[in-house]
């Protein structure tokens, strides 16, 4: 067989193994550097291909990402992460704007730490990009005269270049630039431009939810903490009880490990655990000295009343125990207290809390017919009713954190 032979042989072996699309373009290329001239042709436009189509699948992972996300700080950090991957860049950075400060503030994602910092609105490429909402390409940003060098310096940074673009909300106003740095190859070029616009508009989606979500949860615990303060200054001898037995109960829980969700309910409910007192007399509420029985029946009922109030409050499932949790304060382990009578597990972990840190804060409280109880007194007390009155892990908790937070401050004051 000649040499001609054998490459029209391996030209038709080739032809009959590759897909229809790409044996067509063979023609009657029948040379062993013709045929592989023409494969590698296909093959680097094909890898240029892949990686356009891994960006898009990419992106488009980002975009179901983003859009399950609510909590501004873990959704910041998201954006962060996926953005400086899909952009192939060492640095990505959100700063998102405060109007009212007139300042924008950001959190940088680096590979080692996350750094956070404030710029006024009106300075640098990125005050540039806010105040345009034009996209801003800069392959160099040392001479570019906008740039503010005071940020490298400030993180020891150096800016070889950079991409940023503005973040829009549904009402066409920029509520924060996007900007990623130091792409690992080149310079961020026209392709790079339009991913980021892309990204950008699914982040401020997102970002627009997780602000509103921020600004609800922000009026919602300045509301609960103005019922506080009004249910504190109906009863003349508790001032500032319900924040004070929130912050305490705060503190048991963080020492036993609580956090999260479960904590926001609990800070809630101990903010809220008294509201019942709204129903009771001021003759009642205010009357030095012993109560009659059915006085003190009376105003034992605010731990109902508190339930019957909190009950009609539509709570979103994650808040949803706060009627429970704050109407049981008065709950001992033991099942001796009010309003169920219901023994330890039945007590909401929430509620043994707030007992304890509302029992301390009483005992340790100004009252016009008697002193405060001194600190050690007041945590003997606490102690002795472990197991009776209180649970006592959470007895432990309290002292712990008594020992740490309480017992200097009280004796500061
Ligand atoms: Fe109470």
């Amino acid at each position: 067989m000649g040499k001609d032979e054998a490459a029209e042989r391996l030209a038709d072996f080739i032809r009959e193994m590759l897909p229809e699309s790409i044996s067509k373009g063979l023609g009657q290329k029948n040379s062993a550097e013709d045929i592989r001239n023409h494969l590698s042709g296909i093959f680097s436009e094909n890898e240029q291909l892949q990686i356009k189509v891994g960006r898009l699948s990419e992106l488009i992972e980002i975009g179901y990402m983003l859009s399950g996300e609510v909590r501004l700080d873990n959704l910041l950090l998201l954006i962060l992460e996926k953005s400086k991957r899909l952009m192939n860049a060492e640095r990505s950075t959100i700063y998102l704007v405060d109007k009212e400060r007139e300042r924008l503030r950001s959190i940088i994602a680096t590979d080692l730490e996350i750094i956070r910092i404030e710029l006024p609105i009106d300075q640098g490429i990125t005050g540039a990009c806010a105040q345009s909402g034009k996209i801003i390409n800069t392959p160099d940003p040392y001479s570019d005269s906008r740039f503010d060098k005071k940020v490298d310096i400030e993180t020891g940074y150096v800016t070889k270049n950079m991409l940023t673009a503005p973040l829009w909300d549904k009402h066409n106003k920029v509520i924060g630039v996007m900007q990623v740095l130091n792409k690992r190859e080149g310079t961020f070029d026209k392709e790079d431009e339009r991913l980021i616009t892309l990204l950008g508009s699914f982040a401020s989606v997102s970002l627009e939810n997780a602000l509103l979500y921020e600004a609800q949860e922000k009026m919602l615990e300045m509301f609960f903490e103005s019922l506080a303060a009004a249910i504190d200054a109906k009863d003349p001898y508790t001032a500032g009880h319900s924040a004070r037995v929130t912050e305490i109960s705060v503190g048991i829980a963080e020492e036993m490990g609580i956090g999260g969700n479960e904590l926001r309910e609990l800070r809630y409910a101990g903010l809220l655990h008294d509201i019942g007192k709204i129903g009771v007399r001021d003759s009642v509420l205010g009357k030095p000295g012993r109560l009659d029985e059915a006085e003190m029946h009376h105003i034992q009922d605010h731990a109902h009343q508190t339930f019957e109030i909190l009950r009609r409050i539509p709570f979103t499932e994650s808040l949803a125990r706060i009627p429970d949790i704050a109407s049981h304060h008065h709950e001992k382990v033991s099942g001796k207290g009010y309003p169920d009578g219901l023994v330890w597990e039945e007590v909401p972990l929430g509620s043994r809390i707030i007992c304890v840190a509302d029992v301390f804060d009483a005992v340790t409280s100004n009252r016009p017919y008697r002193d405060p109880m001194p600190f050690d007194k007041a945590m003997s007390l606490v102690e002795k009713g472990a197991g009776e009155d209180f649970d006592p892990e959470v007895v432990v908790a309290f002292k712990r954190y008594a020992e740490r937070v309480l017992r200097g401050k009280m004796s500061a004051e």
